[in-house]
């Protein structure tokens, strides 16, 4: 698989596996076969695998610990600390929490959950705004000292939130949302993204499934998806020209939809590792497939001029109030 470097010469291939999926009914049924997922992944070539305390909390690294302990060597697995976790019980309070104690505790969980010595990505999932940055970026750097981290990452973070870490700590990934229907982070976030030399990792790639052109407004939703605003049936109608229109341009390519929403990432700068989620080894395959689409100068120009308006918030009002911190 083609590789691609992240800021401070963090290599990783040009595509990256998240194993989130959608809350924790789905989670522990499909586990083996998961695990067979992420094993097919790294036969395949990927070598970047995606998780957080929090997912679960702790079973979704438990999976990756256990998918890829016999494949170490050859795979970058990026974890994530930042929500308020109960570090006895596992439970999540609600909020988040980035005290250094937590920070030192959720990363020694994840190291033993994650059956490794060292963990090459740790990002920070959310900014907390009770905890100086500078006081966060300082615990990653001993981490790092200590030999526990390779590399400090951000999520969704604020472009001060950024400048303020990598002053004390260089960032190597953001990752936060992009994509064809979330172009926010293009104001600010990619030009200080590249001044600064940090790559970017953007989590759902695909809309969270919207872009592939299999969700429509007669689908059901997931929990999760269907308290987002922009997967009401309304936002859902109204933003299906944008599936139309990459279902045009892909038409033209032999590619899917979901193949020319991870090639349009691809096309935007060399330092960006589109992290897309599935459950199934045919799409996953039909994913990685975006690697061999080159769009034009001309599909790049169509998307564009069609300036398609979005209906509808990536997030909750709630969830939207922790992001851009
Ligand atoms: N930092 C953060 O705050 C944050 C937030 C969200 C996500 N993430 C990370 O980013 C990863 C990816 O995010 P995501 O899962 O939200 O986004 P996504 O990749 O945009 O969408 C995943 C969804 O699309 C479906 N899908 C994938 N490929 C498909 C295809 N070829 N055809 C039809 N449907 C397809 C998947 O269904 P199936 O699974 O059934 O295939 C899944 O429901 C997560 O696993 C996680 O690691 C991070």
């Amino acid at each position: 698989m083609q590789k691609r470097t992240l800021g401070q010469g963090l290599e990783v291939s040009a595509l990256s596996l998240g194993a989130m999926g959608y809350g924790k009914a789905r989670e522990l049924p499909d586990r083996a076969e998961m695990i067979t997922l992420i094993r097919t992944a790294v036969d395949r070539g990927m070598d970047f695998f995606d998780t957080a305390e929090v997912y679960g909390p702790w079973t979704n690294e438990l999976m990756v610990g256990e998918a890829l302990e016999p494949l170490r060597d050859r795979v970058k697995i990026a974890t994530k600390f930042g929500w308020d976790i109960d570090q006895e019980t596992g439970v999540h309070r609600g909020g988040v929490n980035s005290k250094p104690t937590q920070i030192r505790s959720a990363v020694e969980g994840s190291l033993k959950r994650l059956r490794t010595d060292y963990i090459d990505l740790l990002y920070q999932h959310r900014v907390d705004p009770g905890v100086p940055m500078e006081d966060v970026a300082g615990v990653v750097k001993d981490l790092i000292a200590e030999g526990k981290v390779r590399w400090f990452g951000l999520s969704e973070a604020g472009a001060g939130s950024i400048r303020r870490a990598h002053a004390v700590q260089p960032v190597a990934a953001l990752q936060s949302e992009y994509s064809l229907w979330t172009r926010e982070p293009e104001a600010e976030i990619i030009p200080t993204l590249e001044e600064l030399g940090i790559g970017l990792v953007p989590f759902s790639p695909l809309g969270k499934g919207f872009l592939t052109g299999k969700i429509d407004s007669t689908t059901t939703l997931d929990p999760m998806r269907s308290s987002i605003p922009r997967f009401s049936p309304a936002a859902m109608d109204a933003n299906r020209k944008l599936v139309d229109l990459i279902r045009a341009i892909g038409e033209r390519h032999g590619a899917t939809p979901a193949q020319v929403a991870l090639a349009w990432i691809l096309a935007q700068k060399l330092w960006i590792v589109p992290l897309f989620g599935t459950r199934k080894i045919e799409r996953f395959d039909e994913n990685i497939g975006a690697l061999n689409v080159q769009l034009t100068q001309t599909d790049l120009n169509e998307i564009e001029a069609a300036n398609i308006h979005i209906s509808g918030d990536r997030y909750p009002e709630e969830h939207m109030r922790l992001t851009g911190l």
